[in-house]
Order: C-alpha cells, then sequence, then structure tokens
C-alpha cells in the first residue's frame, strides 16, 4: 500500500494529552450510544405498540408517551454525537475524513434522513390523539431513516479502520457513491449495535414504568413487564451477535480477546458475564411483587458491559490501526488553563444533562 494515501498528522499540537482525548471520546460516545439506544430501540418499541394499540389500551398509551419524547431523544442522539465527533477528528482525523470521503455522498445524506426523521417524529408528536394508522407508518418511516444513519456509521467507522482498502475502493468508483460492503464485520458489527439498541430500548420503557409506580401502578406494571421482557429475549439474541461479530473479525484480531491482550479478553468476559446476569437479575425481579432493587441492580450491570463493550471497541480499532497510526507522533502542547475550563463546563454539562433527562422522562409528572 502507498503510505501516502494515508494524511499527514496535523501539524498543530494536541492542547491535552492524547490519554485525555482518548478517554474523552470513548466517555462520550457511551453517553451517545446510550441515549441513542433510548430513541432506536424505544421507537421501535414504540412502533411494535403502535401495531397492537387496536386491541390494548396499554398499548396505544405506550405509543402516545413514547412518541412524544422521540424527538428530544434524536435532539439528544444528535448534541452527544457531536462531542466523539470532535474527538475523533482530532486523535483519528487522517483516516475519517478519507473513509468519509470515499462513501461521501452516502455520508452527505446522513442530513437529510436526520432531517427527514425529525420531521417525521415531530409530526406524529405534534398530532392529537395519535390514533391513526397513517401516523404509525410515519413514525415507522422516520425510524427506518434512524435505522439506515446508523448503518452509514458503522460503514463510515469500519472502513476508517482498512486503508489498505482505500485506493481500491476509490478507483472501483470514485464517485463517492460506495457503501464498505466488502467488510466482513460490517453485519454483525451493525447488528450487534441495534439489538442492543433493542434491549436497551425495553429497558428505557421499564425504567419509565419505575417511575411511574406510585402514580398509575397498573400502567407501570405493564411498562416494566413490556420494557423488561424485550430486555432479556433480546439480551440473548445479542449474545448470539456478539459472537458472530467475533468469528468475523480477522483471526489476528479475535485472537486479542481470547487471551492475547489482556484488556480486551477480560473486558469481554465481564460483558459476557455481566450480560448473563443481568439476565436472570431481571427474570427474578419479574418474579416479584415489586421489582424495583433487581431491576435497578440488572440495568446498573447493562450499563457497565455497555462501557466494557466500548473499552473493547477501543483496543480493536488500535489494533486494525496499529500498522498506519502511532499516537507518539503527536506533538503535545497542554494548555492547562483552557484545558481546567473545558473539563470543569464539560463535567457540569453532564451533570445537568443527567438532572434534565430525569425530570424529563422519569418523573410521574412527565407522564403527559
Ligand atoms: C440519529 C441517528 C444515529 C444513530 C442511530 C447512530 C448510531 C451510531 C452507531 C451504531 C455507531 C457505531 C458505529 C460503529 O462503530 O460501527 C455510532 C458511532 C458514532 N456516532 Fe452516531 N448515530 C446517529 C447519529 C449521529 C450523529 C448525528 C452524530 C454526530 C453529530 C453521531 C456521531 C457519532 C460518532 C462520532 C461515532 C463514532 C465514535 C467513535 O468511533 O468513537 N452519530 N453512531
Amino acid at each position: 500500500m502507498d503510505p501516502q494515501i494515508i494524511p499527514a498528522v496535523d501539524p498543530i499540537p494536541l492542547p491535552a494529552p492524547f490519554w485525555l482525548f482518548k478517554l474523552l471520546l470513548v466517555v462520550t460516545f457511551i453517553l451517545h450510544i446510550l441515549v441513542m439506544n433510548f430513541m432506536l430501540g424505544g421507537g421501535v418499541l414504540a412502533a411494535i405498540a403502535k401495531f397492537k394499540s387496536r386491541k390494548d389500551e396499554n398499548y396505544r398509551r405506550l405509543f402516545e408517551d413514547l412518541s412524544k419524547k422521540i424527538p428530544s431523544l434524536l435532539a439528544a442522539t444528535v448534541t452527544l454525537g457531536v462531542a466523539p465527533l470532535l474527538f475523533l477528528q482530532v486523535l483519528y482525523g487522517q483516516f475519517f475524513y478519507s473513509s468519509s470521503v470515499l462513501i461521501g455522498w452516502p455520508w452527505f445524506l446522513v442530513l437529510i434522513f436526520l432531517a427527514l426523521a425529525y420531521y417525521g417524529f415531530y409530526l406524529v408528536a405534534f398530532k392529537k390523539g395519535a390514533a391513526t394508522n397513517k401516523v404509525g407508518w410515519v413514525f415507522l418511516f422516520s425510524m427506518i431513516l434512524v435505522f439506515v444513519i446508523g448503518f452509514l456509521y458503522s460503514n463510515n467507522m469500519t472502513l476508517l479502520l482498512t486503508p489498505e482498502q482505500w485506493a481500491a475502493k476509490y478507483h472501483a468508483d470514485p464517485s463517492g457513491w460506495n457503501l464498505n460492503w466488502g467488510e466482513q464485520t460490517l453485519i454483525p458489527r451493525f447488528l450487534h449495535f441495534f439489538i442492543a439498541a433493542l434491549a436497551v430500548g425495553g429497558l428505557f420503557i421499564a425504567t419509565v414504568g419505575l417511575f411511574r409506580w406510585k402514580q398509575d401502578t397498573e400502567y407501570a406494571r405493564f411498562l416494566i413487564k413490556f420494557g423488561s421482557r424485550w430486555f432479556m429475549y433480546v439480551t440473548m439474541l445479542e449474545i448470539v451477535a456478539g459472537l458472530w461479530f467475533l468469528i468475523s473479525l480477522p483471526r489476528a484480531k479475535m485472537m486479542l480477546f481470547m487471551g492475547e491482550n489482556l484488556l480486551a479478553t477480560i473486558a469481554l468476559l465481564i460483558g459476557v458475564v455481566g450480560a448473563l446476569a443481568a439476565i436472570f437479575l431481571m427474570s427474578e425481579a419479574l418474579r416479584k411483587a415489586d421489582p424495583r432493587k433487581g431491576f435497578y441492580l440488572a440495568s446498573g450491570l447493562t450499563v457497565g458491559v455497555i462501557i466494557f463493550m466500548a473499552i473493547m471497541r477501543e483496543v480493536l480499532r488500535d489494533a486494525y490501526l496499529a500498522n498506519y497510526f502511532n499516537a507518539k507522533n503527536f506533538v503535545v502542547q497542554t494548555q492547562w488553563d483552557v484545558l481546567i475550563l473545558f473539563l470543569a463546563l464539560f463535567v457540569g454539562g453532564v451533570a445537568l444533562w443527567f438532572v434534565m433527562i430525569k425530570r424529563y422522562f422519569f418523573s410521574p409528572k412527565a407522564a403527559s
């Protein structure tokens, strides 16, 4: 491969150490993925509820409740996507810009799809008495757009990792109408994200139910059952999807998770055991009159699993780019004053965001 194909590192020094940017990339990516899961997974389950709503009043209420929240969740997904986007550009800009150019047109379509999905979601949210089938179809259409956006992200994030494919891809079609179809990990990797979104979406719905327990116990019980069951069954499926993703990796990369890299191996072990334990705890909680304690434990474990999965994803990225990327090539000139101000605002911003999420989605008053 011609090494010139990878653009040179930006000569402007990094304003903070590499490890700090990397940490911020992982932390903000986890926040982005969590809210994306609430939006995409919660949205798919809301669509299912919509098509069941004729038979059962609870499903109708669930759709009405959730469809009003989706525009805000989409906004949060985008806002929390900007943060890792910036860190990604700082650390891996040479790779990310190149892969974005190669899939230029589909990548550009993300913006169009996003705008159309927003319109659709707002249309549904503002519609009074969202009982008509038309509303259901508009909602479904927006969900499909959001699903495609996620798929386009997986295309770019996998192409970024394989500069050795770039020249052939460009010469095969220099127009920018490319996707990363030849990549054998693409489908299992994206499915792994999508199925996880369904599981966490279930958790989200159940959590909304928990916060309505005192105010409206019967409806809350329905939300908890519906959401938790989805969480359990889909998490079982996720273990299969995860295995498929693992064996689709090139052998040398797969072996990282089989003992060759200690961090990756431990993270995988914790991820799998954590997911199994969360399923078990959830099924126990559902059998109890008050499921709250077991439910919180299962949710906490799931967040832990997501954190370890994000760490694994980073180890994998480093392994893919090992021949092309060396963090030591960065010149670092830490700007302490700006850095301290940034970190203080960042921590304050995230705390404020948690307060807003809690008030907006989970307080009993958020019911209508
Ligand atoms: C609205 C629908 C969206 C969905 C469903 C979605 C979903 C995803 C998924 C599945 C990934 C992981 C891809 C992979 O590694 O294979 C991802 C990564 C990412 N997303 Fe989103 N995303 C959405 C919107 C956005 C937007 C609008 C932004 C930016 C403003 C954004 C920023 C990012 C970044 C920067 C990453 C990669 C971070 C990294 O590699 O560390 N996302 N997204």
